[in-house]
Formats: C-alpha cells, sequence, structure tokens
C-alpha cells in the first residue's frame, strides 16, 4: 500500500498498441515488421483480396473487410493508434473501376473511422499518394501545391485527406498523411518485398522482362526529361517505414494534424532505373518504346523537406543502387520460394 496522502499511482501503458489495416500488404507488412522491432503491439487488419497470409505473423491477423465496421470496432479498444494502409491501389484499374475504387478506399475509410469514433481512438496516420497532385507545375512538388487528381485513385485519396481535416475539427481526430512518392524496395534479410497481383511498377516489372525475355513497354520517350522518360521520385519502403514510425512519435507527443511529401527527394528517369537494374542483375532489359499513357506526369518528385525538419526523418536506404539490390535479392528469394514444390 503506498503511505496516505501520496500522490495516487500512475498506471501508464508503456507499450502503445497500433492497428495496422493492410498489414498484410507490401508496405504495410514491412511497417508492423518495423513496428514490432521496435516493441509495439500490433493488430493487423487485412481481408486479404491484395496482401498475403504469410506476411503477418498468424496471431496478429485479423481477416476482416474495412467495411465491417461492427467486426472492427472490438478490435479498436485499447489501441492507441490506426496506421491505415489497406485500399486498392492501381491507377489504371481505377480508371477502369471508379466506383470499386471509391467504395473501397472512400467507404472502408469512413467505416474504420466511425468504428474508431466508437472506440474512442483518436490518433491516425494514412497513406496518402503523390496522385493527388495531378499534373503539377512545380518541382519539388511542395506540400501546399494545388491539389488536382486526374486518376479515381488519386481522387479518393483526396476525399479521405479531406475527411480528415473535417473529423480533426469535429471528433478531435489527430492525423498525418502521409503523400508517398515511389515505393520501392525490399527488406530481403526480414523475407519482405513486392507482390502485388497485377503488378504495375517499375522496379519489379524490369526483373520480370529480364525473367521472361518478355520486352518491358516505356510509356513515352518524348518528355521533357533529360533523356525522355518519366522522372519519378523512389523512395525504399523500409525508409517509407521509418516515416510511420516518426508520424506516430509525433501524434503520439501530441502533434496536430498535418500533411507530409513522403519521398526521398531527388528524381530518376525510368531509363536510369533501367540502367540501374541492368548493372545489379548483370542482364540486359528488352523494352519497346510505347505511347504516352494518359495522365502520367512528365515529372514528380517530392519536397521532402518538411518530413525531414518536422518529423526529423532521413532516408538511409533510398539510394537507387541499394533500392534495386534490395528488391533483386528479394525477387530472386521469392521466385525461389514459389518453383519449391
Ligand atoms: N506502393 C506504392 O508505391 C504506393 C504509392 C502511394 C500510395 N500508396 C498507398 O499505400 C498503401 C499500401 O500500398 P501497398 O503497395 O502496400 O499495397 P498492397 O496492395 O500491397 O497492400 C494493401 C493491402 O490492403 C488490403 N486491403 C485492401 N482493401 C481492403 C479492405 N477493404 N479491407 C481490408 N483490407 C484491405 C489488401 O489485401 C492488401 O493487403 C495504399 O493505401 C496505397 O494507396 C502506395
Amino acid at each position: 500500500m503506498p503511505p496516505a496522502g501520496s500522490p495516487p499511482r500512475r498506471y501508464n501503458r508503456i507499450v502503445p498498441k497500433i492497428l495496422v489495416t493492410g498489414g498484410a500488404g507490401y508496405i504495410g507488412s514491412l511497417t508492423t515488421y518495423q513496428l514490432l522491432q521496435r516493441g509495439f503491439e500490433v493488430v493487423v487488419v487485412d481481408d486479404l483480396s491484395r496482401g498475403h497470409r504469410h506476411n503477418v505473423p498468424p496471431d496478429l491477423l485479423r481477416v476482416v473487410h474495412l467495411q465491417e465496421t461492427a467486426a472492427l470496432a472490438p478490435l479498436l479498444i485499447g489501441v492507441d493508434a490506426v496506421v491505415h494502409f489497406a485500399a486498392f491501389i492501381a491507377v489504371g484499374e481505377s480508371a477502369r473501376e471508379p466506383e470499386l475504387y471509391f467504395s473501397n478506399n472512400v467507404g472502408g475509410t469512413i467505416s474504420l473511422l466511425a468504428a474508431m469514433a466508437r472506440a474512442g481512438v483518436k490518433r491516425l496516420v494514412f497513406s496518402s499518394t503523390a496522385a493527388v497532385y495531378g499534373n503539377p507545375e512545380t518541382i519539388p512538388i511542395p506540400e501546399d501545391a494545388p491539389l488536382a487528381p486526374v486518376s479515381p485513385y488519386g481522387e479518393s485519396k483526396l476525399i479521405v485527406e479531406r475527411m480528415l481535416k473535417q473529423l480533426d475539427e469535429f471528433r478531435g481526430l489527430r492525423s498525418v498523411a502521409l503523400r508517398y512518392f515511389n515505393a520501392c524496395g525490399a527488406m530481403p534479410e526480414a523475407g519482405f518485398g513486392e507482390q502485388h497481383d497485377p503488378e504495375t511498377h517499375l522496379i519489379p516489372l524490369l526483373f520480370r522482362a529480364i525473367d521472361t525475355g518478355e520486352p518491358i513497354k516505356i510509356f513515352g520517350n518524348d518528355y521533357p526529361t533529360p533523356d525522355g522518360t518519366c522522372v519519378r521520385d523512389y523512395i525504399h519502403v523500409s525508409d517509407l517505414a521509418e516515416a510511420h514510425l516518426a508520424a506516430l512519435d509525433y501524434l503520439m507527443n501530441g502533434g496536430k494534424s498535418d500533411v507530409f511529401n513522403a519521398g526521398a527527394g531527388r528524381g530518376q528517369t525510368v531509363m536510369e532505373v533501367m540502367r540501374a537494374v541492368e548493372e545489379v542483375t548483370g542482364r540486359k532489359v528488352p523494352y519497346v518504346i510505347a505511347p504516352r499513357r494518359e495522365g502520367d506526369a512528365a515529372e514528380l518528385v517530392a519536397d521532402s523537406g518538411k518530413l525531414r525538419r518536422v518529423l526529423g526523418w532521413k532516408p538511409v536506404r533510398s539510394e537507387l543502387g541499394r533500392i534495386v539490390k534490395d528488391a533483386w535479392e528479394f525477387f530472386q528469394s521469392a521466385r525461389a520460394g514459389a518453383s519449391r514444390p
């Protein structure tokens, strides 16, 4: 018994509990791994529509669709913050099936927010995207650049960002939206990497072209860029996961709602990435030049100064050679695993 008159004992929970949606996917699984490494308690919600069961320790995974609000609510009890990755992510598919994207990405988030409100969870880190900028006029792109998405995918993310602003005001929900540029690379030493189906991302598609001999299509070589191909900002997925940890730290310490670009802050052309792949693999990439794709911006490079300044984030693995080396190592081990009986 504490002596009479002494202040009440405080039972602060030392280990924050985080609910990760979409934690069976590419970025979510790696972030879950880094959260666990850092000692957080984690529960993962994923419906496995696009993710992989093997990406999550079985005892942490709850197979739930985001729109099952009633099933989400009990999972949120005692949760300190949510990291919300779950969404459909393919720009081209969103143009063919806009309703699917609004239903899953916006509808799913509304359901999650309702369940969070019911459980009194007041912190959220949200996966937004550079696609909210559309075809930006200023490079590198600052967070206050005009928001003008050119795809249902980008629009679905912008709608959620706007909802979060209102929920800050009317529900006291504190959120950080991270606008990712091109997430890439892998953590082969821990068994995590990119396995989208269908795959739409450049580096795994370059590997696949090497593997199958089927030429990869390069969409446009007449852009106003150094070699005519599109310029993108490639951020290593492990550095991106770290940005989520920094955002959580910020929110747990009373940070106000905000939006941050999450990119390495430098651009590379498609041809530069291809040359890096050829260097790392020692193989030639077969390719053909195809017409430009509608909606592809010539250049998307983040001004990542705010992420560095406010959240104290610094990329450590986002050098292109390292990204490609990690991704290639993972690609080879995944291929070997797939061909094992
Ligand atoms: N990969 C990138 O370069 C990139 C760039 C910008 C933004 N993002 C955003 O990052 C997030 C994660 O991307 P990723 O590359 O890891 O994608 P991913 O497809 O690998 O992972 C998404 C996960 O969410 C799950 N999911 C989808 N809808 C769900 C639902 N309604 N209920 C429950 N689970 C659901 C899927 O099963 C999957 O495991 C997405 O929100 C995406 O929009 C990704």
